[in-house]
């Protein structure tokens, strides 16, 4: 386990827990990983997704996220992203091939797996799509990206 997910679970489980703590400490200790979570690993987890983001996706979607034509869908103010913020990592680690609509355009190519990307490093990429470019979707949690591929998983 990493230090930025032991932080997310630490502030979680106080998050979580808050109402049943009474003293001092059900204050600080969310301070402090709120803090930690803050300061290291808000930056990490950007530079790490656009790293994943060139070596995965960008050969693809291109660097700038504007997509392909016809047939790939552009991720640079894509309408897409929001409607469908759920199913993101689901599509980044099984791929998709399916017929979408994104931006009043239809593609119906194929969309490759993912299946060497870790569960964080999926949080990590799907964030920068929808933070980067001008694009502003509210970032998934990394229980968010759990929760999500428990269902999608086969
Ligand atoms: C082989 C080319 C290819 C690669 C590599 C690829 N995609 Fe895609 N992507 C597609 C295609 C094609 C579609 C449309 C699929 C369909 O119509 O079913 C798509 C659809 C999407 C969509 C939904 C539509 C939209 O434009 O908002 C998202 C989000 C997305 N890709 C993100 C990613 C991310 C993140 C990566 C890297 C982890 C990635 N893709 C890698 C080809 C690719």
């Amino acid at each position: 386990m990493n230090s930025c997910k032991l932080v997310q679970l630490v502030a979680t489980f106080t998050i979580n827990n808050m109402n049943k703590i009474f003293d001092i400490l059900g204050y600080l200790i969310p301070g402090i990983a709120l803090f930690l979570a803050l300061s290291g690993c808000e930056q990490q987890p950007y530079r790490m997704g656009e790293r994943l983001y060139k070596t995965h996706c960008a050969n693809c979607h291109m660097d700038g996220g504007e997509g392909l034509g016809e047939l790939i869908p552009p991720l640079k103010g894509s309408d897409y992203l929001a409607s469908h913020r759920d199913q993101l990592a689901c599509m980044v680690r099984y791929g998709l091939k399916d017929t979408i609509v994104v931006n009043g355009k239809t593609y119906a190519e194929q969309m490759v797996a993912n299946d060497k990307l870790n569960d964080i490093q999926i949080a990590n990429v799907v964030n920068y799509v929808l933070q980067n470019w001008g694009n502003d979707v509210k970032p998934v949690t990394f229980e968010e990206v759990e929760a999500g591929l428990g269902k999608c998983g086969k």
